[in-house]
């Protein structure tokens, strides 16, 4: 199916989860709306808790459903609707046109296969004429491009023989294997050390622009938004808040949400590096408060905001917050 230049790549709209467990229901996600475009790198952000990975998890059905419950307007990819695939197309996408890297790579690769045998088998997976051996080949040159040293050994070694940085190497040399269109990357840095995450996330950068994939970046960092992202998604109790242009969404923040998360930051200009946290913590979300959910942590907040849900406002074509007061904010 070939889509239209306005289709975007990816279309998520009003996507909705939750998690029923014995005596609550979770409202993980409540009713987002995301759109990547070919080739761009949108970032989502937001505190622990907000969404984001049950977000990136629903859009190739990665999440085991019950206990999750997910529903949809429109959930496409390529124009292609994804709710109706059958798992094995599903699986012909994941690792093919959308590579996925997680934070915690133990947990995403499989302790008893080579670092090479699992690279190889990603490529097997989508090669119309599966070859083992030019596939374990591919496995040494995607180790090496990675960054990887001695990638022609390290391919015989298993996941706990590689380092942290070197098994989210692994992870990114897997993602791109297939020449993607969209990297899901969830917190692909956090595990890491310092140092490390510097390196990783060139890597990823350089990665994306020699695939020229589209990049989900999720994180909690926005020092790495600042530097890589086009677009910055913030969520907040399981739904957007707000959505800009990366310097737009530094320069004028339009939600109060927003600037906490940015107050937060330690700051290049100022002698001091004192922080600001947003004080309160995010809600229960088998019991989120009415009205905004953010009101209870809001300095701005008023009456309306304890009894009216905002919705999320257009204030220009690429921008949206769901503040009652965003014109104030301007
Ligand atoms: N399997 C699950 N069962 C119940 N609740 C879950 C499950 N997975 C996630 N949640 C809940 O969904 C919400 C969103 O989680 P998540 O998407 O992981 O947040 P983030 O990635 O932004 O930190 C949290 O309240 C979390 O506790
Ligand atoms: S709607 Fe009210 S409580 Fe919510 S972010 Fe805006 S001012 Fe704060
Ligand atoms: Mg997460």
């Amino acid at each position: 199916m070939t889509a239209s230049p306005h289709t975007p790549l990816l279309r998520i709209e009003n996507l909705s989860v939750d998690f029923r467990t014995d005596d609550a229901v979770v409202h993980a996600v409540d009713g987002v709306d995301l759109e990547v475009d070919a080739g761009e790198i949108v970032a989502v952000v937001g505190e622990s808790g907000s969404g984001k990975t049950v977000t990136a998890m629903s859009v190739l059905r990665l999440l085991r459903e019950p206990p999750a419950r997910v529903s949809a307007r429109t959930l496409a990819f390529r124009g292609q609707d994804l709710r109706g695939l059958s798992p094995r197309a599903l699986r012909a996408i994941r690792g093919g046109p959308v590579g996925m890297i997680f934070q915690d790579p133990m947990t995403a690769l499989n302790p008893v296969l080579s670092i090479g045998d699992q690279i190889a088998e990603t490529v097997l997976l989508h090669q119309r004429k599966p070859d083992r051996k030019a596939a374990r080949a591919r496995a040494v040159e995607l180790l090496g491009l990675v960054g990887v040293p001695d990638a022609a050994q390290r391919v015989k070694q298993y996941p706990h023989e590689f380092s942290g940085g070197m098994r989210q190497r692994a992870m990114i040399a897997m993602a791109i294997a297939n020449d993607p269109d969209l990297i899901i990357a969830d917190e692909p840095t956090t595990a890491l050390d310092v140092t490390i995450q510097a390196q990783v996330l060139q890597l990823l950068q350089k990665a994306q622009r020699e695939t020229g994939a589209a990049t989900i970046l999720i994180t909690h960092d926005l020092g790495i938004v600042a530097e890589l992202a086009d677009r910055v998604v913030v969520m907040y109790a399981g739904r957007v808040v707000e959505t800009a242009g990366v310097v737009e969404l530094f320069a004028k923040p339009r939600h109060p949400y927003t600037l906490g998360l940015l107050a937060s930051l330690p700051r290049m200009d100022t002698e001091t590096d004192r922080l600001d946290p947003i004080p309160g913590n995010p809600p229960n979300m088998a019991a989120p408060p009415p009205g905004c959910p953010f009101h209870p942590r809001c300095a701005l907040a008023r009456d309306v905001c304890r009894t009216d849900r905002p919705p999320l406002f257009e204030i220009s074509p690429d921008r949206r917050s769901a503040c009652h007061f965003h014109e104030e904010l301007a």
